[in-house]
């Protein structure tokens, strides 16, 4: 069946907020029973960045899909919230920017501060060129959004430090299969230091075995709302020490020996 339209289109979510269904991806970009719960629950709250704040001068984020732009915003409101004067780069790609007028009508449910900063949002919609875009958010938060295709993002060689976290959000395996390969994982893999945490919504074993491809560790976490597993991945072991790990080792064989369909 045809999309009726390509444009990304609001739809609320249980906890209040807003989400975007994408008709190209056939996909909702975060689980309808909470937009801004699941986010939280996924890239922060899991991923242990809170901590890393209060623990860290500076701080580096890589984000797989700036889709609405809500993490770059949870990040902003966690740096505001704290008293460390940590300054955070948040580095970004988006193949298909939302327009200034959808993102004006985005609505983060009962949390202000999110709410307040709309208007700063679709400006940067609004502003957004192809290509590296910069935009100082706050004295703390600086924000890179290459906007144009992962792939051209990393042959370009637009990230001039490690990243400390990398939220990989580009819908799932089955809806976009092409981000989810050992190659992907292994671009990711260039651009991470010795304590990196790679987190994802995603519990499907193809994922895990592409990651564990590319060399990197791999753990079960519990999911969001509802969901009963999330990943979370490091180059370094240690890192997922308070995680269940999976068997990486039999995962690559099986993923090299294409012993199992995508699965969700
Ligand atoms: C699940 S949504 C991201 C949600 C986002 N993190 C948020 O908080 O709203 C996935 C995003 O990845 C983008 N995307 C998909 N494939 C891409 C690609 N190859 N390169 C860059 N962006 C891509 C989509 O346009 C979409 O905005």
């Amino acid at each position: 069946m045809t999309p009726p339209h390509e444009h990304p289109v609001i739809t609320p979510t249980k906890d209040g907020s807003t989400t975007l269904y994408s008709p190209r991806f056939r996909q909702h970009y975060h689980n309808p029973n909470g937009a801004v719960a699941e986010s939280r629950h996924v890239f922060f709250e899991t991923s242990g960045l809170p901590d890393a704040i209060s623990r860290n001068e500076s701080l580096a984020v890589f984000e797989t899909g700036f889709g609405t732009g809500l993490n770059l915003l949870l990040l902003h409101e966690y740096l505001h919230q704290s008293d460390k004067k940590i300054r955070a780069t948040y580095y970004s790609v988006e193949a298909f920017p939302v327009d200034a007028a959808t993102a004006s009508q985005f609505d983060f449910g009962d949390n202000p501060f999110l709410n307040r900063s709309i208007p700063a949002l679709a400006d940067i919609f609004e502003q957004l060129k192809p290509g590296l875009n910069t935009f100082d958010i706050s004295e703390r938060l600086t924000l890179h959004l290459f906007a144009g295709f992962f792939d051209d993002f990393f042959e370009g060689d637009f990230i001039s430090e490690k990243v400390d976290f990398i939220f990989h959000d580009p819908f799932s395996p089955e809806a976009n299969p092409g981000l989810w390969t050992p190659e992907v994982f292994k671009k990711l893999a260039s651009v991470t230091n010795q304590n990196t945490v790679l987190s994802t919504y995603c519990a499907a074993t193809s994922a895990r075995a592409a990651m564990a491809v590319a060399g990197w560790y791999v753990a079960r976490a519990p999911g969001a709302l509802g969901k009963r597993e999330m990943t979370v991945a490091s180059l370094n072991p240690l890192i997922l020490q308070s995680f269940k790990r999976v068997n990486e080792k039999r995962l690559a064989e099986r993923y090299k020996s294409a012993d199992f369909k995508i699965d969700k």
